[in-house]
Formats: structure tokens, C-alpha cells, sequence
């Protein structure tokens, strides 16, 4: 039975991925700053933490199949192209990048007798310009850089672990009222102008994010490695 691991296991997209792992008969495991009971504390920025968690999950079920890099919301706002701060920035990139790349580091090191798979969370913000939010999408495209170098490193080392990412546009639920305040005052304003631009004219569902994670963490054999699946019902298209 595969073993799953997930950051920020209690905010949105982490539970609806919980679901998903478990619906395939997986043992989940959640981590959070906050988390509930069946949950393990973790703030991913703490590097100590990560040797902590990893052995925990091994000592509690024998193995690790999975991580998922989901933890990180938007950090404060307003975060436009003027106004972001220096706080704004490094809070994010201690979340998203750094507390990322310490979790691909913590499996890279460490000896594995089966093949582990990394799905780190990007977003659209990372390829398309956000200027209501600059440094959130900057930090995206960081997310994927380190991707992308997290799986050739692996895989020129002959090492058994693949890395990927999936990039979901504005979802349904979690950080979707941050975001649409990066637009407008007004959050319907701000989502029929956003819908606008979604050839599908809705927003993805963390269902469906959920289950492109899962695909890429579970599916496709050792070729499938270093990608970026964008899940945004054609948004960035034309
Ligand atoms: N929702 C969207 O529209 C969307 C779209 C594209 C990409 N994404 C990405 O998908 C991921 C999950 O988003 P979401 O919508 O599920 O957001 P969410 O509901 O806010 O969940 C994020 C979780 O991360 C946790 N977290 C934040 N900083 C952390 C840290 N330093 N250490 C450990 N946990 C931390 C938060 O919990 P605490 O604050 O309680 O610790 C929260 O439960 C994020 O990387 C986000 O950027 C989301």
C-alpha cells in the first residue's frame, strides 16, 4: 500500500488530495502548522522538522511513496507590483520555495528500495504575469525551476525519484478570496473578470487539481518526470 505524504494537508487542495490518496486505498499522512488530530505538526521552513516528519512517517508505516508540496497560501497582501514588501516576499518564499526544496532534499538524501515521486504545487501564477501579486507568482516560477532541477538531478544520479508539478489556476475554495481581492475590492467584479478569460468559464475544482496530483504522483512509470500539468480549464491558451 502506497504511503502519501502531504504539506499543508489541512488547507484546501491538501484535503481534497487526502481524499483522493485515500480513495485509492493509500495511507495518508497530513501535515500543518495547525493540524487536526490525525495530522503531524510541521512548519515546512524549519529544516529540522523535515528529518522529524520523514522518520515518523517511516517508524508509523514502514515506508514513503509520495510527497506532496502543498503548503503555502498568499501571504499578506496587498502584494501589487508597488506595494509588496520585503516581509511579503521572504514569508512567501520560506513557505513555498524553500520549504519545498527542503522536502525534495530530505528524500533526495536519503536511500530508497522502491521509487518515490515528488508533486510539488505550482500555479498559473508561476507562467502568467501577476502583477496584483507579484511576488506570490514569482515564487511559482521558482516552484517549477526547482522542479524541473530536482528531477534531472535525480534522474542523471540514477536515483528512484521523480519530480513534478502541477500549476492550477484560481481554484474553487482555499486562497481564491485573497486572490480575487488582488483584482478588485469588489470579489464578484473581480471573478466575472477573471471567468472571462477561462475558456471553460468556471474555476477548477480541487477535485480536479487533486486528481492530476495523483496521476502524476502514481501514474506514468519513471519517463514521467520534470513536468509542469497546467490544470486551468484553458486559461493562458490564447
Ligand atoms: N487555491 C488556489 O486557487 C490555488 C491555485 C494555484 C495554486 N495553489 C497552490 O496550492 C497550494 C495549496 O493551496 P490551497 O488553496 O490549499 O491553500 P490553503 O487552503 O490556504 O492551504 C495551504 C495550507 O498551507 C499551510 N501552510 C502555510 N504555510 C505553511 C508553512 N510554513 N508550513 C506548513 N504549512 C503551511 C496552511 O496552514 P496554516 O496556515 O494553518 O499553517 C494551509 O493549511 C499552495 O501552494 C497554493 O499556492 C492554490
Amino acid at each position: 500500500m502506497s504511503v502519501v505524504l502531504i504539506t499543508g494537508g489541512f488547507g484546501s487542495l491538501g484535503t481534497a488530495i487526502a481524499k483522493r490518496g485515500e480513495q485509492a486505498g493509500a495511507t495518508v499522512v497530513r501535515t500543518g502548522r495547525h493540524p487536526e488530530a490525525d495530522g503531524l505538526a510541521q512548519d515546512v521552513c524549519d529544516e529540522a522538522g523535515w528529518q522529524q516528519v520523514i522518520d515518523t512517517v517511516l517508524q508509523r508505516h514502514g515506508r514513503l511513496d509520495v510527497l506532496v508540496n502543498a503548503a503555502g497560501g498568499l501571504g499578506n497582501t496587498p502584494q501589487d507590483v508597488l506595494s509588496a514588501t520585503p516581509q511579503n516576499w521572504h514569508e512567501l518564499l520560506d513557505s513555498h520555495v524553500v520549504g519545498a526544496w527542503l522536502g525534495c532534499r530530505e528524500v533526495i538524501g536519503r536511500a530508497w528500495p522502491h521509487p518515490v515521486s515528488i508533486v510539488n504545487l505550482s500555479s498559473t501564477a508561476g507562467h502568467l504575469a501577476t502583477p496584483g501579486m507579484v511576488a506570490y507568482g514569482a515564487m511559482k516560477a521558482a516552484v517549477e525551476h526547482l522542479t524541473t532541477s530536482v528531477a534531472l538531478y535525480c534522474a542523471r544520479a540514477g536515483l528512484p525519484i521523480r519530480c513534478n508539478a502541477v500549476a492550477p489556476a484560481l481554484v474553487d475554495g482555499g486562497i481564491r478570496d485573497d486572490v480575487l481581492s488582488t483584482v478588485s475590492a469588489d470579489r464578484d467584479d473581480a471573478l466575472s473578470r477573471y471567468l472571462a478569460r477561462v475558456p471553460i468559464g468556471r474555476l477548477v475544482t480541487p477535485e480536479e487539481v487533486a486528481d492530476t496530483v495523483w496521476h502524476l504522483a502514481t501514474g506514468g512509470g519513471p519517463s514521467l518526470t520534470g513536468q509542469v500539468v497546467t490544470v486551468a480549464g484553458g486559461l493562458g491558451l490564447s
